[in-house]
């Protein structure tokens, strides 16, 4: 693993670096970065060993959720995914249980603070930034806190382009822009504070919410209303193997890659072909990642065809109708076999096949991050809920509902609005939709002038092309934002390129038949390199159904206002220039399998609860005892009652009990946790820093 050098989306500054020990080695980081990220840089991936089966530790999350990356830090236990780095900390893996410091010095009990505020927003995610926009431009007191040092939530780690329109949620910009620029925007509103690095504990039943705020100080919140933009959390599943260091969610590799900068991996599998997973692959290709392969266990990838042609066409392997059988290796991962599934959900004999990688992302879905909500609502408190803890959808769509709750929010407070929340809603149920199957499209007749060709089949909310033409040439059929784009011939295109560069599927190529109907020049965009593609060069230029050919480069230019989408231009025979959609820089590398492996497994080897190590079998044993309760479940397998809080397993317990039979509404939920996260005591007294945090 290394540090990012270059990337053709994001900037590379100059980083500080940093020492620190990790058993006692000096090894080096860089300032800003969280001390996971500072280890994966180191290639350590083991963080620690689990006090029951000694098991390997490793990140899983990297977003505070799992609690799966505990290590010691200068004598105290922290998550390694949300501490930051420090000049000379001595970092120790976490084997067994972590011990506390000896201490018993008289420690300062400091009055808690409580600060009333109009609306507490929390999660400065793109919901809750768009909510907070909303609520300051109308003055409204807002405090909106947020767990990691930046704003923004998951749009730091978005370097694609949004669909969506460009009027309501900046489609055809990329996430880490529209991240800063609703950022600026809110903390330049009078009305507004912001608490960043600051953590909600728990709500209390008196309409007070706890909070640590800026990882030292902790405070008690009286909001009068209160929004929930808390996002969500990535699914775990279940297989052998899916534990091991170097299995962890694709968001964390986001974190890493997009936001601190590391190429985190040289071969990583994909499991889930979503949005989530598709893009995941591209960006570790922009990063100069090798993706091996995708399993998807339906017949279809479920995210957007867009994503899935920019993959296919980087020669990424989608296998599906296929799951993993399992995750190989000794104390990391080193391979990965998978196997077709039958219509019976069985593997089909003859179809396993292991494919050597560091790296396994489990993209499978999300669950919403609800508790504050629900909690809220327990106790009678005034609260909106927004974005992906409301429902799990696109960001664009996240950044619609934060307004529409904003909205809410001010007609409560008894603030005149003017806008429709009934048109409104109906936008947001479009924006949340699920793909629907692509369309056949007809292939224009065309053959003379210039113009651009569409390339997306599928009406999914999108349409950035329309806004950008500065003719006014595309259009989408009805006007409606979920139909396909066309080109309307009125007048003459002028071969801006607007279009190709705004495009966030790269689905739009220009052909032009100007001075040779015979070779037509097809202007491409390029993602893929930070540098300028030289004239001459020749390119590997690909239809959505593989390789064309390879042709020289006659143009490359960057417009101003898409700067990290090039526009490359290259002449082409006129039988095949209506069907090129892209070009690759360099031949695909096709990951031949390895010698079939696979141990056998039973149930008994595949975990279900991380932080208790209790496997599958023992869940399914007592559920087949007849125990329907979750609270009954803990207090047997001790199954959810680690660190985490059940917040990994509980949606892997609920569909064990599926697979038994059981129905939903005969399963009791256990009790949830009165905090969100594991807390030292010593905070609620008041203690600040080291003394609270020990
Ligand atoms: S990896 Fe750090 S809490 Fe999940």
């Amino acid at each position: 693993m290394e540090n990012l050098t270059k990337h053709p989306i994001l900037e590379i500054p100059d980083r500080k670096k940093i020492e620190f020990k990790f058993d006692g080695k000096l090894l080096y980081g860089f300032e800003g970065m969280v001390i996971s990220s500072a280890l994966f840089l180191n290639k350590i991936k083991i963080f620690g060993h689990h006090i029951k089966d000694r098991s390997p530790q490793g990140l899983f999350c990297a977003n505070g959720q799992c609690s799966q990356c505990n290590v010691i830090a200068d004598g105290v236990p922290v998550k390694a995914c949300m501490t930051p780095l420090r000049e000379g900390m001595k970092i120790e893996s976490c084997n067994g249980l972590p011990e506390l410091p000896l201490e018993d010095d008289p420690v300062k009990v400091d009055d808690i603070n409580i600060v009333n505020t109009d609306v507490l927003v929390i999660g400065g995610g793109p919901a809750g930034l768009s909510a907070t926009k909303v609520l300051g431009e109308h003055n409204i007191n807002v405090i909106l806190v947020d767990d990691k040092s930046t704003l923004g939530g998951k749009l730091v780690l978005q370097t694609h382009k949004f669909f969506g329109s460009q009027e309501e949620v900046y489609a055809g910009t990329r996430g880490i822009e529209i991240g800063k620029i609703l950022g600026e925007i809110v903390t330049n509103l009078e009305t507004v504070k912001i608490w960043v690095n600051s953590i909600v504990l728990a709500i209390f039943s008196d309409g007070l919410i706890g909070i640590i705020k800026n990882m030292d100080e902790y405070a008690l919140v009286k909001p009068n209303y209160l929004l929930v933009a808390t996002g969500a959390r990535e699914k775990m599943l279940i297989f052998p193997g899916n534990t091991l260091p170097g299995v962890y969610g694709a968001g964390a590799f986001q974190t890493l890659v997009n936001r601190d900068l590391i190429k985190a991996a040289e071969n990583v599998f994909i499991i889930g072909g979503g949005n989530v997973g598709l893009i995941t692959g591209y960006h570790a290709i922009q990063a100069g990642i090798n993706v091996v392969g995708l399993v998807e266990g339906l017949p279809q990838c479920g995210g957007y065809k867009v994503h899935e042609d920019k993959l296919k066409r980087l020669g990424v392997p989608i296998y599906t109708n296929h799951t993993v059988i399992s995750a190989n290796g000794e104390d990391k991962l080193e391979s990965i076999t998978i196997g077709r599934i039958t219509d019976r959900g069985n593997i089909e004999p003859s179809t396993e096949q292991t494919f050597a990688c560091d790296t396994l992302l489990i993209a499978v879905g999300l669950d919403p991050v609800d508790e504050f909500y629900h909690k809220a609502q327990q106790f009678n408190m005034k609260v909106w809920i927004a974005g992906d803890a409301q429902e799990i959808a696109e960001a664009s769509a996240a950044i619609f509902t934060g307004k529409i709750e904003a909205l809410k929010i001010l007609k409560e407070i008894g603030v005149q609005i003017t806008e429709n929340l009934e048109e409104l809603e109906d936008f947001a149920n479009l924006m949340k939709k699920k793909p629907p199957e692509p369309v056949q499209t007809e292939v224009i007749e065309k053959k003379e002038g210039i113009f651009p060709m569409f390339h997306c089949n599928q009406e999914i909310p999108c349409n950035p092309c329309t806004s950008v033409c500065p003719q006014d040439l595309i259009k989408t059929v009805d006007d409606l934002i979920t139909q396909l784009p066309y080109f309307t011939d009125d007048q003459d295109c002028v071969g801006c390129g607007k279009c190709v560069s705004v495009c966030p599927g790269l689905a739009i190529t220009l052909v032009d038949y100007r001075k040779d109907e015979e070779s037509p020049v097809v202007t491409f965009p390029l993602e893929l390199s930070s540098e300028k593609i030289e004239v001459g060069r020749k390119v590997i230029v690909v239809s959505n159904e593989g390789e064309l050919g390879e042709f020289e480069v006659i143009r490359a230019r960057f417009l101003k206002e898409f700067p990290k989408t090039q526009l490359v231009s290259v002449k082409l025979p006129a039988g095949i220039a209506k069907v090129a959609v892209g070009i690759k820089l360099i031949k695909s590398f096709y990951n031949e399998p390895m010698d079939f492996y696979q141990l056998s497994h039973t149930e008994d080897d595949i975990i279900v609860c991380r932080c208790e190590r209790v496997s599958v079998g023992e869940i399914r044993k007592w559920i087949r005892y007849g125990v329907h309760d979750f609270n009954e479940l803990k207090a047997l397998t001790k199954a959810g009652m680690g660190a985490c809080g059940g917040k990994t397993c509980t949606s892997l317990i609920n569909r064990i009990f599926r697979e038994e039979g059981i129905e939903h509404e005969k399963i009791i939920p256990g009790t949830k946790r009165p905090l969100f996260i594991e807390v030292p005591m010593g905070v609620f007294a008041g203690i600040k820093s080291e003394k609270g945090g020990k």
